[in-house]
């Protein structure tokens, strides 16, 4: 079964970022044909980089990069799902990402991003230039949260509605045909 692995890209107190990371996570669980698997930065809780060689030499000696390289290792597509900081993405996202490697490669990814107007456009923009240095397929399918502090009900929760789930279930449905594509791919390399 294709593995999809969704990943917070905040690690702020009192971040948004956990509300649209958990809502395309029980979108994504409502699928049979997929494993889903939510990933808190916080919980994986990782060090600022402390590798002495680059990821990209897959010399890994710590070993909680030995066990990120593990969790990142069994996936077969991704959801970034990421804040926008001064017109970027988080350094905390940045961090998970660079502590690996051949990991990432030949898998695709997809984003969830919120901000302003722009909505995290900014972040994900730069995202897409990191994925491919990872030889990562970063998808189309994308979301976008514009001022998305204008859409709270009363306990700020965000108001996800179909509209917010059909885009989930075309990021979910490119995420699943690639990720299948590309496993196999990957196995016949
Ligand atoms: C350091 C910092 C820089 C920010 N820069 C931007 C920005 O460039 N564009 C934007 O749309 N929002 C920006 N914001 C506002 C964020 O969109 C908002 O604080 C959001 O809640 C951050 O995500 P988080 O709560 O999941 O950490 C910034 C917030 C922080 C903390």
């Amino acid at each position: 079964m294709i593995k999809i692995k969704i990943i917070t890209g905040s690690t702020r107190p009192g971040r948004f970022n956990i509300q649209p990371a958990e809502w395309i996570y029980e979108v994504a669980k409502k699928r049979q044909n997929i494993e889903v698997e939510f990933l808190d930065l916080v919980k994986i809780n990782l060090p600022f980089l402390d590798e002495a060689i680059s990821a990209s030499q897959h010399k890994y000696s710590q070993p909680h990069t030995l066990e990120w390289a593990r969790i990142i290792g069994e996936a077969d597509g991704f959801v970034w799902v990421t804040p926008e900081y001064n017109h970027s993405y988080s350094p905390a996202l940045k961090n998970a990402i660079d502590f690996l490697y051949a990991e990432w490669n030949y898998k695709p990814v997809s984003f969830v991003s919120y901000g302003s107007l722009a909505g995290g456009a900014r972040a994900v923009e730069h995202l897409r230039g990191v994925a491919g240095e990872l030889k990562m397929y970063d998808l189309r399918e994308q979301i976008l949260l514009s001022n998305y502090w204008e859409n709270l009900d009363e306990n700020g929760k965000y108001k996800f509605n179909e509209r917010h789930e059909q885009m989930a279930n075309q990021i979910l449905d490119s995420l699943t045909f690639w990720a299948e594509k590309m496993k196999a791919a990957r196995e016949e390399m």
